[in-house]
């Protein structure tokens, strides 16, 4: 895999970062994570916009113009294999030579950035042939920044591994007041009574892409009312789907959450439109 790290392009194997970098000490970055599908990204732009708000959020100047970031996706995607392949970026606050908590100053970033395959999915959604997902819930136990997509998972991680590590695919997340936030990698959506809701973006959730196509496109198309809203507890355990969004997923249908059926335990005809929708519309931005 050829990789790119501060401006140069090199195989994985040769690619070196300090163990003073703050990426590795403190967890001290920012990334983003871009799907692309035989050759064409999803929305680049707003990745780019992403990561450049994110990077504000936390005190560092975005180290690469829009223009070069395209150039290094690119560049990556023509340097490495594969129909379709992802682009993971990545910048720390860098390696100042010491482990001091206060940013430091005069000190470049480290930028990094990477392929990732991204799943494949049939172009024409089928509820009878997808394979839907089963989930488990617990209380959102992460910091309260969560709308940054900072490189610090830990939090993230150990409740991914809460669902994987009993054969699961996601782990849903509730806050103290029982209201839904977001699942440890995803976004989260509810279908009930044909009505599509989704939590409203606040610090307790990420400001997913795949969530912006997924509500742009259904708005537009218009047949499938959508609603941003406090979804409680007790209406995602009786919802008749349940879908999780991010930009390897798109939009993944849920059969199962804490060993109990959503709806009627197979995927919804609902999902089935709505993939449709948003497969017709995801180079639209
Ligand atoms: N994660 N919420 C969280 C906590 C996420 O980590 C992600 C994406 C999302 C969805 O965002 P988007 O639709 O822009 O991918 C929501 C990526 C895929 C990752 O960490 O690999």
């Amino acid at each position: 895999m050829i990789v790119y790290l501060n401006g140069e392009y090199m195989p994985v194997e040769e690619a070196r970062i300090s163990p003073l970098d703050r990426g590795f000490l403190f967890g001290d970055g920012i990334y983003d994570v871009t799907p692309s599908y035989s050759g064409r990204f999803i929305a680049l732009d707003r990745h780019i916009d992403r990561l450049e708000m994110c990077l504000d959020n936390v005190g560092m100047e975005n180290p690469l113009s829009r223009e070069q970031w395209r150039d290094v996706a690119k560049e990556l995607c023509q340097r490495n294999e594969g129909e379709s392949l992802g682009i993971y970026f990545h910048v720390s606050r860098g390696d100042e030579g010491r482990r001091f908590h206060g940013f430091p100053e005069n000190t470049p970033p480290t930028v990094f950035a990477m392929t990732l395959e991204t799943e494949p999915h049939p172009s024409v959604p089928d509820r009878e042939s997808i394979q839907g997902l089963r989930v488990c819930s617990s209380e959102d136990l992460r910091w309260r920044r969560c709308n940054i997509k900072s490189t610090a998972l830990l939090g993230n991680v150990l409740h991914y591994q809460q669902g994987f590590g009993a054969g699961m695919n996601e782990t849903i997340l509730f806050n103290s007041n029982d209201e839904l936030t977001e699942a440890s990698s995803s976004n989260v959506f509810i279908v009930k009574n044909g009505v599509v809701a989704t939590p409203g973006l606040d610090h307790q959730k990420l400001g997913g892409i795949s969530r912006h196509i997924t509500l742009s496109s259904l708005r537009a198309e218009g047949s499938i009312p959508v609603q941003e809203r406090v979804i409680l507890m007790d209406e995602v355990r009786i919802a008749d789907e349940i879908w999780i969004t991010n930009s390897n997923k798109q939009i993944a249908p849920v059969i199962e959450l804490d060993g109990e059926p959503v709806g009627e335990g197979s995927v919804g005809p609902v999902w089935e439109k709505a993939m449709t929708i948003y497969e017709a519309a995801k180079y639209d931005y």
